[in-house]
């Protein structure tokens, strides 16, 4: 399934992610650089920060613990803020489209 990825500079970049693979990952190993994941996916940065812009209500609710680190990101967080590592690719979420976070740190 691909995931379109809007950068900060306004570039999108459309990427394909494996079933089961986050979109932080995904965009890591696709040299997207908005998107840094410093802890790796453990929930415990905020370093991935998204706005999905589509799809929404077919993800998984937060949980606590990702609506914490969320309240730490360094952007500003909106309904639709989500950590990106927390976003696992599922084949019903194809097309799904993020705008990365202006600011990760
Ligand atoms: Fe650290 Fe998502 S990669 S919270």
């Amino acid at each position: 399934p691909n995931v379109t990825y809007i950068c900060p500079d306004g570039e999108r970049e459309e990427v394909e992610v494996p079933v089961g693979t986050s979109i932080m990952k995904a965009a890591v190993s696709h040299g997207i650089e908005s998107i840094v994941g410093d802890c790796g996916g453990s929930a415990s940065c905020a370093t991935c920060h998204v706005y999905v812009e589509s799809h929404l209500e077919k993800l998984p609710p937060k949980t606590v613990n990702e609506d914490e680190m969320l309240s730490d990101a360094a952007s500003e967080v909106l309904p639709n803020s989500r950590l990106g590592c927390q976003v696992v690719m599922r084949d019903d979420l194809a097309s799904l489209v993020v705008r990365v976070a202006p600011e990760q740190w």
